[in-house]
């Protein structure tokens, strides 16, 4: 199976090569049950309701937690686009900033932007550090963490739904940026301390991805 990933004229945070890549892991796997943490405008969160349609037809779900827009700590990274959403294609600021007047990273346009697979997904709004405590995910079996970038956030996130979904034999937790030594130095000193804890093995992905199976 031949898989694409589109960016449906949107921002995201995989670019093309590295969306294909990170829908062959889905696919690998073929979950039923998908969390995104940092849903950003919800391109990942539409390739990956695509391609579980594909493999289950309606037999599967999506959630997504995203600030859309909330404050979160002063150290997280906060990518520049999410400042005034900033775009370098002219046409693309003209039509999202001055004729739609649409901000992609908010709850209602990625609502929106999702409504053909709504009897699926569920978004929700709030800091992953709150919210993974609360919600109830333990039938999730991917988990695609990509959120808060700093250690601390991380490690929290990943904690919390370590212990929501341990029993789930096989499930994955896949961490983007997990080597970025440039610019995020968060995420891999977090996932390193938290396999360390648990015992677990992570597998690196092209230098970018931390594959965690449990
Ligand atoms: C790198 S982007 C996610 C990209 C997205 N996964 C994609 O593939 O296009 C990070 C997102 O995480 C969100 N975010 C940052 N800190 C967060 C937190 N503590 N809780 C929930 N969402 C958070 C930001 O609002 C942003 O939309």
């Amino acid at each position: 199976m031949t898989i694409n990933y589109k960016t449906y004229w949107r921002k995201t945070g995989l670019k093309k090569n590295w969306g294909e890549l990170f829908l062959n892991i889905v696919n690998e796997h073929k979950p039923k049950n998908f969390l995104e943490v940092g849903v950003f405008c919800g391109v990942t969160a539409r390739n990956v309701c695509e391609l579980l349609k594909e493999i289950h037809k309606n037999e599967f779900k999506y959630i997504g937690v995203d600030l859309f827009g909330e404050k979160s700590s002063k150290d997280e990274i906060v990518p520049n686009y999410l400042n005034k959403q900033k775009f370098s294609n002219p046409l693309k600021n003209l039509f999202y900033n001055f004729i739609l007047r649409e901000n992609l990273n908010s709850y209602e346009s990625v609502k929106k932007f999702l409504k053909e697979f709504s009897g699926n997904v569920t978004l929700i709004k709030g800091n992953s550090n709150t919210i993974l405590k609360s919600f109830d995910f333990k039938d999730v079996d991917f988990v695609f963490l990509d959120g808060g970038h700093s250690f601390e956030t991380v490690f929290e996130d990943l904690n919390l739904i370590y212990k929501k979904i341990s029993n789930n034999k096989g499930a994955v937790i896949l961490c983007d940026d997990y080597d970025d030594s440039s610019y995020i130095t968060g995420v891999k000193k977090a996932v390193d301390r938290f396999v360390e804890g648990k015992k677990l093995k992570p597998h690196i992905i092209r230098s970018r991805f931390a594959k965690i199976v449990i």
